[in-house]
This record gives C-alpha cells, structure tokens and sequence, in this order.
C-alpha cells in the first residue's frame, strides 16, 4: 500500500509485488537458503495487504456493492485459509518437501484471489464508487455515484 493512486490501484499493485515474489521463490532452486527469506517477505506482504483488504476494501464493498455483505464474508474467509498456510509455512525450511507444497498452495489460493478480485470485485466497485470517492487506503470509499 501507499503507491499514492486509489485504493484499487493500490491493492492491484500489492497484487503484483506479490506475484513477483512467487516468482522469485520459485526461480530459486529447491534448498536455497534464500527462498526462507523470501517466503519471510511475502508472508509480510500478504498479511499487510489482508489487513489493509479488510480496514479499507471490504467496508466499502459491503456499503456500496450489491450483495457486497456476501462477498466480503467469503474474502475475508479467503484470507483465513491464507494466514493459516503462512503460519504453516513460518516452521518449513526449504528442502522441506512441505516448504513446496505450502508455496504451491498459497498461490494458487492467491492467483484465485487476485482473479477475483481484479476480475470482479474492482470492477463491481469500480462502478458504483467514482476514481476520487474511492480516494487512497487513508480515505475510504466515501460517495456513492448511483442512488440505491
Ligand atoms: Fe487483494
């Protein structure tokens, strides 16, 4: 967060940093000491991104998209799952046929959220909350462009 555009573009852009450090887990080769450390930043990542999905994201979503109480309730369920795998995947070094398996899960899980959410979510947001409503994570979505 703090990529200083709206809040959607600000999470798209957690989206990206984070499918970046898949990428470079996965780039490593199996028992690289480096992978820890790596793994170290994206479990980082993901939690500040879910915290800040559920303070600025999901109360907007909730307030202003059709059905939205719905659809936050199973994001939010969503980021459970993933805090549960990257508390797994904090006693797995790599070499650890465990290691592999919890990245390879979590992003999958991950890519389902973000599809999700890039595909659907933005865009149901996107059209009902104007660029300056939706405003940065220190302002949340404020206006509603269409009445109810
Ligand atoms: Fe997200």
């Amino acid at each position: 967060m703090g990529h200083g555009g709206n809040v959607i573009q600000e999470l798209t852009t957690d989206h990206r940093e984070v499918d970046e450090l898949f990428s470079q887990i996965e780039a490593l080769p199996g028992a690289d000491g480096q992978r820890r450390a790596l793994a170290d930043r994206l479990t980082m990542e993901l939690i500040r991104h879910s915290v800040a999905e559920e303070e600025y994201l999901y109360p907007a979503v909730r307030r202003y998209v059709d059905g939205g109480d719905d659809l936050a309730d199973k994001e939010i369920a969503d980021h459970g799952e993933v805090e549960r795998m990257l508390k797994e995947l904090e006693d797995c070094r790599p070499g650890d046929g465990r290691f592999d398996t919890l990245i390879l899960r979590l992003k999958n899980s991950v890519t389902a959220h973000v599809s999700d959410e890039e595909n659907r979510l933005f865009p149901m947001l996107a059209d009902v909350c104007s660029a300056d409503a939706l405003g940065t994570t220190g302002q949340p979505c404020g206006a509603r462009r269409h009445p109810a």
